[in-house]
């Protein structure tokens, strides 16, 4: 598929034929199977400030918490009492609240005590620390790159470097050498975004053979710069165009475990983490923060926890993924 065919099927009147086709690939990849991440946040404290997140340093309206290890390690047990398989702990970036020894300590501790697959998503980290980390144990670390496009990436980010090589590409390819499988994607409708851009993104996942796609709309955060940035957008922020990036990504990179993100269920929280599944991903992430730290964890606003760790709300989960054929599978 080349860039033209994508831009096509990004802005064809109807996405359906798109969707039914990243069906089929699932199908013969994956199955009918679901797998399911169990989500934890480890902390909303944060040195970065970057200009859309409403974790961003600046907010000094942001309530910052951080969990404590023993915390951490019992959302994982919990993954594990619900068949998930693997616990994604993902934290605000802060090199100094999570030493390379202290992840180091804990991803051993998950490990052996739970048994889970440990996946990271730290942010920006030295080759040293990811290093360290995966000969812990670590299995895989999520590092979106947000976009391929590198003025609107250091516009966003401020002290990005405006040359030489986008950091976070350099570093998920780091990690695929340090032997972790690496998850990469970006948001959808950022100010100034084009398509074009979108379809670099896509391509880029392909060139990266990333073994995960962690896609979703930016959704404005209204305590943030960007949030209050009018520039338009090219990328729609719609259910229906992520859910084509996901069927793009299945069809580009046919293995790969896509996410039905949180951003999808916030923007249609009856119907979007479903059609999500329905076009083309596999996997379902919910959030097992503690329910007293969720609400200081806001990356974007009203940010729903899709599901909270009750046995009851996942029965609705499973009757929701039959009503597709799919089906909770462990790994
Ligand atoms: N809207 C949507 N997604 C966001 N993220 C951060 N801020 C927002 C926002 N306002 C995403 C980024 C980041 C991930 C952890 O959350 O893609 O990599």
């Amino acid at each position: 598929m080349d860039k033209r065919e994508i831009l096509e099927a990004l802005t064809a009147p109807d996405g359906e034929a798109l969707f039914a086709k990243a069906r089929v690939v699932r199908e013969k990849t994956k199955g009918n199977g679901v797998f399911f991440r169990g989500l934890v946040e480890l902390s909303s404290v944060c040195d970065r400030d970057c200009l859309y997140c409403g974790m961003r340093h600046s907010n000094v309206g942001a309530h910052r918490y951080a969990m404590r290890d023993d915390e951490i390690v019992a959302c994982a047990a919990l993954a594990r009492e619900l068949g998930f398989g693997t616990v994604v702990l993902q934290a605000g970036e802060c090199p100094a609240l999570w030493t390379r020894e202290r992840v180091a300590g804990l991803v051993r501790r998950v490990k052996a005590e739970t048994g889970q697959h440990v996946t990271l998503s730290l942010g920006e980290r030295a080759e040293a620390d990811t290093a360290a980390w995966r000969e812990a144990g670590a299995d895989r670390y999520l590092l979106r790159f947000e976009t391929t496009d590198r003025d609107l990436f250091a516009r966003i980010h401020p002290g990005a470097p405006r040359d030489g090589e986008h950091p976070r590409l350099a570093q998920l390819r780091r990690m695929k050498a340090q032997g972790y499988e690496i998850g990469g994607g970006m948001m959808l409708g950022l100010p100034g975004q084009t398509l074009e851009s979108v379809a670099d993104d896509l391509l880029m996942l392909r060139e990266l053979a990333v073994d995960m796609v962690g896609l979703g709309p930016y959704l404005a955060h209204p305590d943030t710069p960007l949030g209050r940035d009018q520039t338009p957008s090219e990328v729609p922020v719609s259910v229906d165009f992520t859910c084509r990036c996901y069927a793009l990504a299945r069809l580009l990179l046919p293995r790969a475990n896509i996410p039905s993100t949180t951003a999808l269920s916030t923007l249609d929280p009856e119907q979007g983490r479903l059609r999500g599944l329905a076009s083309g991903a596999n996997v379902f992430m919910p959030n097992l923060t503690p329910a007293a730290y969720r609400a200081d964890y806001q990356i974007y606003p009203d940010k729903i926890c899709v599901v909270a760790p009750q046995a009851d709300s996942l029965d609705a989960l499973h009757a929701d993924l039959a009503t597709l054929g799919l089906r909770q599978v462990e790994g």
